[in-house]
C-alpha cells in the first residue's frame, strides 16, 4: 500500500512502490495535465511540484515521495503566482501544440514561488530541461516576463 497527498488529498494505492508517479498521476487519478514525453527524465513534459520543487514525475518511483505534498497543474488553485503566471500564459499566448506547456508551467511557477523577479539568466537556467518541439521558447519567456511585470 501506497499513501500519497496529491493536490492536498490523500489517496492510499494498492500498486508498487517502483511504480513512477506519472502513472500514478495520469493512468490511476486521472489527472492528465503532467504528460509523457521521454519517460527517461529528459524533456520534462511530466513536470509536477514535489513539495514545491519542480519534479519529472515519469522518473520518481512513488516509493521515494513518502510524506511529501504532489501538486500537478490541476491543483494550483487560487495560488496568486499561479494566477499571476497564467495570466501571462494568456496574454502571451506561447502555447503552439501544448504538450509541453503543462510541464513549462510548473517549473516556471516554482522559480517564481522562489524568487518573485527572476533574471533573465536564472529563467533559462530553470527552463534549460524543457524540450518543446514546436520551438515556443521565446514565447514562453515572454509569458513569464508578462507575469513578473
Ligand atoms: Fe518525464 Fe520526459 S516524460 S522528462
Amino acid at each position: 500500500m501506497v499513501i500519497l497527498t496529491i493536490n492536498n488529498k490523500t489517496v492510499e494505492l494498492d500498486i508498487s512502490e517502483d511504480m513512477p508517479l506519472l502513472w500514478v498521476l495520469r493512468d490511476l487519478m486521472g489527472l492528465t495535465g503532467a504528460k509523457y514525453g521521454c519517460g527517461i527524465g529528459q524533456c520534462g513534459a511530466c513536470t509536477v511540484h514535489v513539495d514545491g520543487k519542480p519534479v519529472k514525475s515519469c522518473s520518481l518511483p512513488v516509493g521515494e515521495i513518502g510524506k511529501s505534498s504532489v501538486i500537478t497543474i490541476e491543483g494550483l488553485g487560487n495560488d496568486p503566482v499561479a494566477q499571476k503566471l497564467l495570466g501571462g500564459w494568456v496574454e502571451k499566448q506561447p502555447t503552439q501544440c501544448g504538450y509541453c506547456q503543462p510541464g513549462q508551467i510548473m517549473t516556471a511557477l516554482a522559480l517564481l514561488h522562489e524568487h518573485e523577479r527572476p533574471t533573465k539568466e536564472e529563467i533559462n537556467r530553470a527552463l534549460s530541461n524543457h524540450i518543446c518541439r514546436c520551438g515556443t521558447y521565446q514565447r514562453v519567456r515572454n509569458a513569464i516576463k508578462v507575469a513578473i511585470g
